[in-house]
Order: structure tokens, then sequence, then C-alpha cells
């Protein structure tokens, strides 16, 4: 395994154990590797009213932008299962925003198995700002 992906798949097993999901009892942890080479976590959010909980790669993605970094080169997210948890479709669309077709998206098992693919397989024929009409 890459250093790199070593390094994200530590943070984000870290990360999870802080997951607060009361209601599915699913924890997940997300680590993106910026292009400033610092890595930020996320994990997920619920809430008892279910629609405002809030998934790990958003609380990951909010710390890179906090933090003054836009760029994601990769990411990974962890499941606390056999299987893996690919990024649901809202969070494909926000990590779309702010990586490229080339962005690597690693999804871990619980027992750090790891599935890797880029943006572009990940999120096709995406909806991104140049869609939107000029000003
Ligand atoms: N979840 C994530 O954190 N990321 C995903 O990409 C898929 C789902 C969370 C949301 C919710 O707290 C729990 O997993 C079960 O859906």
């Amino acid at each position: 395994m890459k250093n790199s992906t070593t390094q994200l798949l530590d943070a984000a097993q870290k990360i999870q154990q802080n997951a607060y999901a009361p209601y599915s009892k699913f924890k997940v942890g997300a680590a993106i590797l910026a292009n400033d080479n610092q890595v930020y976590t996320g994990c997920n959010i619920e809430n008892a009213s279910y629609p405002l909980g809030q998934c790990a790669e958003a609380g990951a993605i909010a710390a890179m932008i906090a933090a003054g970094t836009t760029h994601i080169d990769e990411v990974l997210v962890i499941s606390p299962n056999d299987d893996i948890c690919p990024p649901c479709g809202g969070c494909r669309q926000k990590l779309r925003e702010f990586g490229d077709s080339n962005t690597i998206i690693h999804m871990a098992t619980a027992k750090g198995e790891i599935q890797s693919i880029n943006l572009a397989e990940l999120l096709p024929l995406a909806f991104e700002k140049s869609n939107l009409l000029d000003e």
C-alpha cells in the first residue's frame, strides 16, 4: 500500500471512532489528502431529525475548506463492516466540486481492505460549474 494511502486509512479509522451515529449505528470515517499535502478528516453526524444528518465526507470537506484549501487529491472512506461504503450520491457531487476526474476515491472495509477508483468513474457525466449559464 502507498504511504499516503496508509496515512489516510489511519486518519479515517481514528476519526470514525468519533462518529455520532446512534440511529443507524453505521459509523463512517473520511480522510482527504488535499493539494496542500495535509490530511483533513470527518465523521458522520446524525440527528434525531433524520434528514439533518451529515455524511463523513461532508465533514472532511468542511475541515479542508475551513483550512483554506480547495482541491482534493485523494479521499478515503471507511465503513464499519466487511463491505465498502461507496460515497452516497450527494457526497459524489460534493467531492466533484473540489476534485477532478483524476481524484482518487479509496473505499475501505473495517478490516482495511481497499478498493480504489477515480472520480470520473464514481460520478460520470457530472454536473459542474461549466454547465452553469455564463454571467
Ligand atoms: N454515510 C456517510 O457518512 N457517508 C456515505 O457516503 C454514506 C452514508 C452515513 C450517513 C448515515 O449517518 C449513515 O452512514 C447511514 O446511512
